[in-house]
């Protein structure tokens, strides 16, 4: 079954009517027989159904992604919106290129050059969102059964991409210091030893959604020499970069390359706004020639109306400033998340400090399930992202991402105390049964310790930030 209810249904009982969308046994009958084999091993968006769950004002979603597009001041959107009517309203009314126009790519070479990238406009294509980028590069690079490997967890939305693409998808552990490489390494030795080659390394190597780790910099120099001297390609997924809370800028993977191996992916939608649905994808020529057709075939060309947007924008001056806005905002609520996580969550609980971006992954005791915990928390009005939406082979069901944009801090404190309390009764709960019923000791067996693998080894504590 396709849809929040066939992922969590558990959620049935404390959904509105409203939200759902299930169809009767008559329509599927009707299209059934008419739909392609792929549909069978496409996955629903675990965030986009969860939208639907969370859409009641009452509820404290800490599920979403979403930046406080609240903070982005009208006044600045209204004299941008002017300035578009007044001197470009028909152009920007107009279809546009399918790569984008350079004006907006001048803006993306200025946001990639404050982190030190230098790429050619050439090898730029503007895309609706850097959703759209997974796409169209897996979309290009992907056929039915290839593998690919990300890390895991990985962002929630590669997962229904791969899926569509009927990829092999592989995924990676990590710690702190983000992407195992040396893991990664081991899992290239055995692909090659039943001579398969992975399409690409997917990896989003800065404050990592969903769990908020930053791959080091030692990490991101052997990433590159393994796809280099592997002749692996590596999509370097970077929506968060600049969104960093303390601690030194760690160069790009796409710098360390030069582009050759490293295909980047970037978005306006956390440094500025979702709703404009402008992203980008810089490949070399070969691979560009093959997206921009993949592109043609999909929308044809990316709102043009929102490129000027970005541009009337951008040529203010000030999104350094919004950025920086924005960081000192984000960081309080990650401090605000975090101090309650300290205060409201049992010890058997461990969870990421994030130097940037807009997540803590938090992983229970394995025999806590947080697909049925969510069921519980959204009795209490609260929400968060099972960790299973961050595989596609099912890991992660103890384990949460938590985000901190999107509320304000009374209400991450609220939120994380209300998802604290059912997870300190599932604690309780499974104290006193084990209790009156103890389990023989005995060493964990290897499913055991593989399943352990699922969980980032992670230090609760405060003072192990850098
Ligand atoms: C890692 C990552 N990649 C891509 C996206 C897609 O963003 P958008 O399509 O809004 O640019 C997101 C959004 O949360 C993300 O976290």
């Amino acid at each position: 079954m396709g849809g929040w209810e066939g992922r969590y249904p558990a959620l049935r009982e404390v959904t509105p009517a409203s939200a759902e969308t299930v169809s009767t046994s008559r329509d599927i009958e009707r299209y059934a027989a008419l739909f392609a084999s792929r549909t069978k091993v496409m996955k629903s968006s675990a965030m986009r159904d969860l939208m639907a769950v969370t859409a009641r004002p009452e509820v404290i979603s800490l599920a979403g992604g979403l930046p406080d597009t609240s903070t982005f001041p009208p006044d600045t959107f209204a004299a941008v919106a002017q300035r578009i009517a007044r001197e470009s309203c028909a152009k920007a009314l107009q279809y546009g290129p399918t790569e984008g126009f350079e004006r907006t790519k001048e803006c993306i070479r200025e946001v990639m050059a404050a982190e030190d990238m230098d790429p050619d406009s050439d090898d730029i294509i503007v895309t609706t969102g850097g959703q759209q980028a997974i796409d169209l590069i897996t979309k290009t690079l992907v056929d039915p059964g290839d593998p690919v490997i990300c890390e895991g967890p990985t962002y929630p939305g590669a997962v229904p991409v791969f899926c569509s693409y009927e990829a092999d998808t592989h995924q990676v552990e990590m710690d702190a210091e983000g992407m195992r490489v040396d893991a990664l390494e081991r899992l290239l030795d055995r692909l090659e030893a039943d001579g398969r080659r992975p399409k690409f390394i997917y990896s989003v190597p800065s404050f990592q959604n969903p769990a908020g780790v930053t791959l080091s910099v030692e990490r991101r120099r052997r990433l590159v020499e393994i796809a280099r001297r592997r002749e692996v390609l590596v999509i370097e997924d970077n929506p968060y970069g600049l969104l960093r809370y303390e601690g030194e800028t760690l160069p790009p993977l796409y710098q360390l390359d030069g582009g050759d191996y490293v295909i980047y992916l970037g978005t306006f939608s956390k440094i500025l706004s979702p709703g404009i649905r402008l992203g980008w994808c810089v490949a070399p020529p070969p691979v560009m020639e093959k997206i921009v057709l993949g592109k043609q075939a999909a929308d044809l060309c990316t709102s043009t109306l929102t490129q000027y947007f970005v541009s009337e924008y951008f040529a203010e001056g000030r999104w350094r400033e919004y950025i920086d806005s924005l960081v000192g905002i984000y960081r309080s609520r990650r401090d605000a998340m975090l101090d309650a996580l300290e205060r409201y969550f049992p010890p058997q609980a461990e969870w990421t400090q994030p130097t940037g971006g807009l997540f803590v992954w938090a992983t229970l005791p394995t025999y806590i399930e947080t697909a049925d915990l969510l069921a519980k928390a959204l009795r209490d009005n609260v929400a968060f992202v099972p960790g299973s939406a961050a595989y596609a082979d099912g890991r992660g069901s103890s384990s949460m991402r938590l985000n901190f944009s999107g509320s304000n801090e009374d209400e991450i404190r609220e939120g994380i105390k209300r998802i604290g309390k059912v997870v300190w009764e599932q604690v309780a709960l499974y104290e006193t049964i084990t209790a009156e019923h103890p389990l023989p000791q005995r060493e964990p067996d290897t499913a055991e310790m593989e399943q352990a693998a699922d969980v980032l080894p992670l230090h609760r504590r405060r003072e192990r930030r850098e």
